[in-house]
């Protein structure tokens, strides 16, 4: 058990207490984290005249050789140490002796946390902002190549009007673009750097903090030392963020399973992201698109569980803030490989376009161009509306599209309809004249793509 704080103890902790207490076991994941800011934090003393440059040259090199070891295998985390602060300045003592016990001067375990987990959170925001970009690539390619496939739009999930894969993928586009602007607010509004300030109150060491804080690319020092320790919103943003991009993997997981199924055939997804039954021969599964709807419920459960966690501690640290690691690294992890298997599926799924072009011929998808052909021809909405809810209803009984009807039976039910009725109802006419900016005829959805990949060139 090796542990900073033994003076003022007679006893030896209880084993219990020790292993109950302890963080190893998961904050080793800021290692790295945690030696950047120490040495940011001696390069600032001896600006200071607080260290040597002598001490901070020796504390440096010490550092990097423990950096050097670990990374190499040669050096192990292991839970002998309570935290790996512990670890990392225990091991610099042994390797330089006195310049490392110099190493804590100015410092508290409650501003090195405080900033090793800011720094890990934002080398993490920028390795999801890479994996959703990665999938907004992904989709515009999808929406270009598709620009004219037909398909049905739902509302109810029934078929509603028809639309494009283009549209349909440019749907999602919209929320991952989303997705990436709140992840970059949080960047931003979270770039300000605690260290320095203490356990809660500052130190009386004549510390630079803005030097501190330049020397690890945050925007300036945090205002108030109190705050500085205490401060979790940007777990809570960041996690609430990831709940969101997982809300919108899981609908669309949600639909390339309905559109996998043996009902739909809209896609099929490709065998190296699909999974057998060990007992049904026949059977291809979505699994990962399962799996990512089900880690979805994985990653909210870290929101509440931060939430709660944060709701009732008093200022300035308390050790509940402990219990924001362990779910916020499962969180990051999970939902960094959900976006990227999700990726892979996306990119390796084939789209059977005969499929969701029939599925849109079918259905009455035209029906809305049914009504507004014949207000075109003067007679009002409500009236129109309740022309064609008759001619669906002909239909229906004798089991044919729109298309297929006579114009004799279309004259029967009004003699408003004359033969360029067909034009007007096609799937083709029904996308194309929809060339209001957002909608699917593909002369605006191709405006959205370039514009999609400007927006993907610049940011
Ligand atoms: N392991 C602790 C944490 O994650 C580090 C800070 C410890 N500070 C203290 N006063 N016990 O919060």
């Amino acid at each position: 058990m090796a542990q900073l704080w033994g003076g003022r103890f007679t006893k030896e902790t209880d084993k219990l207490v020790y292993n109950f207490n302890a963080s190893i076991g998961f904050d080793q994941k800021f290692f790295h984290q945690d030696v950047q800011g120490s040495k940011a934090h001696v390069t600032m003393l001896a600006k200071q005249g607080i260290l040597t440059g002598d001490e901070k040259n020796q504390i440096i090199a010490g550092l990097d050789s423990i950096v050097a070891d670990v990374d190499a295998g040669k050096l192990e985390i292991t839970s002998e140490y309570e935290d790996i602060h512990s670890f990392v300045e225990a091991n610099l003592i042994d390797r330089i002796g006195d310049a490392g016990k110099k190493l804590h001067t100015g410092r508290s375990r409650n501003d090195q946390v405080a900033l090793d987990m800011k720094l890990y959170v934002r080398d993490e925001i920028k390795e999801l902002d890479e994996l959703v970009k990665k999938l907004l690539v992904t989709l515009n390619k999808i929406m270009e190549e598709n620009l004219h496939t037909y398909m049905p739009g739902f509302t109810h999930l029934q078929k509603a009007q028809p639309i494009t894969l283009a549209h349909h993928m440019g749907a999602y586009f919209e929320m991952f673009r989303r997705d990436r602007g709140r992840l970059a607010d949080i960047y931003e509004r979270m770039n300000y750097c605690p260290l320095g300030s203490g356990a809660l109150a500052g130190t009386t060491y004549p510390l630079d903090r803005a030097y501190s804080a330049e020397l690890m690319g945050f925007a300036g020092p945090t205002m108030n030392s109190m705050d500085s320790v205490a401060d979790r919103d940007y777990v809570i943003e960041l996690l609430s963020a990831m709940s969101t991009i997982m809300m919108h993997l899981s609908r669309f997981s949600e639909e390339i399973i309905i559109w996998n199924s043996n009902e739909y055939q809209f896609v099929e997804i490709d065998d190296a992201y699909s999974t057998g039954s060990s007992i049904m021969p026949q059977k291809k599964n979505p699994d990962i698109a399962e799996l990512v709807r089900g880690k979805t419920g994985r990653v909210y459960g870290a929101l509440m569980s931060i939430l709660t966690t944060m709701k009732g501690i008093p200022l300035a640290y308390n050790k509940d803030m402990q219990e924001d690691k362990e779910l916020t690294f499962d969180a990051i992890d999970t939902v960094k490989g959900c976006l990227a298997l999700f990726e892979g599926m996306v990119s390796t799924m084939k789209f059977r376009k005969d499929v969701m072009e029939n599925s849109a011929k079918h259905g009455f998808t035209n029906a809305t161009d049914a009504a507004d052909y014949l207000v075109n021809h003067g007679v009002p909405f409500r009236d129109a509306h309740g022309i064609v809810g008759r001619l669906v209803l002909y239909c229906l009984d004798k089991k044919i599209p729109l298309d297929e009807m006579t114009l004799e039976e279309y004259k029967a039910i009004s003699p408003v309809f004359e033969e360029d009725i067909y034009e007007a109802i096609s799937i083709k006419t029904c996308v194309e004249k929809r060339m209001t900016i957002g909608a699917p005829g593909p002369d605006a959805m191709a405006k959205v793509v370039e514009w999609n990949k400007k927006y993907l060139e610049e940011k």
